[in-house]
């Protein structure tokens, strides 16, 4: 196992030129984009070397098999889209690393006594379709297919004419009991968004919880209109409601102790730098360890949009675009994975993943790798080739623990 890590970088070395982001740095990899396509081939191509059977389920997810698929599946697996401007590891080490996992059992001469499975969810990152575990929930019935159907992108494609054109019938979109009741056990294994391995002076970790996560919509109505002949009496802006409401935003979480409230895009319509705008949308992420506390967030976050859109003489809307509540994962599993790994350090994780759209229904592990950065969603994000060698390591020792044969 000496060159582990080297096998778990060669992965990301071989997607590495995949949907480079040449004018934001990192990467952007969004659903059936052409980076998106690239990646899927990339994967189909690199099971297949394995001798893994590759299938695309009804919802855009890729399935690996390792043997017939089938009941009380062992599956591991991560995402392979980003952020706009992402890192290199977020999804993609989970991808990369289960690969590995895998291969190493294959050549290993390990014979599984239930099916193995490497899953690629579709869209974790709700980057183009602004629906975050996009796949997953399909799969886990908690998007509907018809509010699937009429997401929009960014060019005001809907979701329903692009997946059309990757091929998916989109008639059978939409929760699938069949591929949801395969799993016998879920094991993502990610690189790790914040410091809790760098304080814990260790490479891996096991995920404790999840904090529930949304985004919300905050819409400023207000007059557009001509920026050299109206006076700054005269005005009805949006976009300086919009500005007070983002500077007010940490003052307001700041009542809700270990709260998070981002707001990481701001859109004025029509856009024109010579144009007052007559409206804009303001994108909240707010998360919390309690459901009640972010929901209470929010509900004071609107609060004070209103005011700040009254002051300017406009109004404020606020719309729940999606929500995921927190998640604590099966202690049951999550011990037993820790005494196959020795015992390794529990975390809380502050972001989202399939895995915890998955624990509302199958049993759920996640594996962490520490990113000695720190940072993550942007790209400075990292993980040392040894730690990675440690999280291929420590995820085939989960799976071995799993397996018979
Ligand atoms: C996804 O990474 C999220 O937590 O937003
Ligand atoms: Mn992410
Ligand atoms: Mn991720
Ligand atoms: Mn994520």
């Amino acid at each position: 196992m000496a060159d582990s890590g080297a096998t778990s970088l060669a992965g990301l070395a071989e997607i590495a030129d995949i949907g480079r982001d040449r004018k934001r740095g990192g990467y952007s990899r969004h659903l059936f984009d052409d980076a998106d396509r690239e990646l899927r081939e990339w994967f189909v191509e690199r099971a297949t070397r394995i001798g893994l059977g590759v299938e695309r389920d009804r919802n855009g997810n890729l399935w690996a098999w390792w043997g017939a698929p089938g009941p009380n599946a062992l599956v591991t697996g991560s995402h392979l889209d980003s952020v706009p401007g992402g890192g290199a590891f977020d999804g993609p080490l989970g991808v990369v690393s289960a690969l590995d996992a895998v291969e190493r059992l294959v050549r290993g001469g390990v014979r599984p006594d239930r099916p193995v499975a490497v899953v690629v969810f579709a869209e974790e990152e709700g980057s183009r379709f602004g629906f975050a575990c996009l796949g997953s929930k399909l799969v886990a019935g908690q998007l509907s297919p018809e509010r699937a159907r009429g997401l929009t992108d960014a060019s005001g494609r809907t979701l329903a004419e692009v997946a059309a054109g990757a091929g998916l019938d989109l008639a059978h979109l939409g929760r699938d009991d069949e591929a949801l009741g395969r799993i016998g056990l879920f094991v993502e294994l990610h690189v790790e968004q914040g410091r809790g391995l760098i304080h814990r002076d260790a490479p891996v970790g096991l995920a404790a919880s999840i904090l529930g996560h949304g985004r919300w919509r905050l819409t400023f109505h207000g007059q557009g209109n001509h920026a050299g002949a109206t006076l700054m009496s005269d005005r009805r802006d949006p976009m300086v409601a919009a500005s007070a409401l983002v500077a007010g935003i940490p003052g307001v979480a700041a009542a809700y102790p270990g709260s998070r409230a981002t707001v990481g895009r701001v859109t004025a319509t029509p856009g024109g730098v010579n144009v007052i705008a007559s409206s804009v949308d303001v994108m909240l992420d707010a998360r919390a360890e309690c459901d009640d506390t972010t929901r209470a967030l929010v509900a004071a976050i609107g609060e004070l949009a209103e005011q700040c859109a009254a002051d300017q003489g406009c109004t404020a809307e606020l719309v729940e675009e999606s929500w995921t509540g927190g998640v604590r994962f099966d202690t049951g599993v999550s011990t037993a994975l820790s005494g196959a790994l020795g015992g390794v350090p529990a975390l809380a994780s502050g972001a989202g993943h399939d895995a915890g759209v998955l624990a509302a229904s199958v049993p759920t592990a996640m594996l962490f790798v520490r990113n000695p950065t720190g940072i993550s969603h942007a790209p400075e994000e990292f993980a040392e080739a040894a730690d990675c060698a440690a999280g291929v390591d420590a995820l085939e020792a989960v799976l071995r623990s799993q397996l018979g044969g």
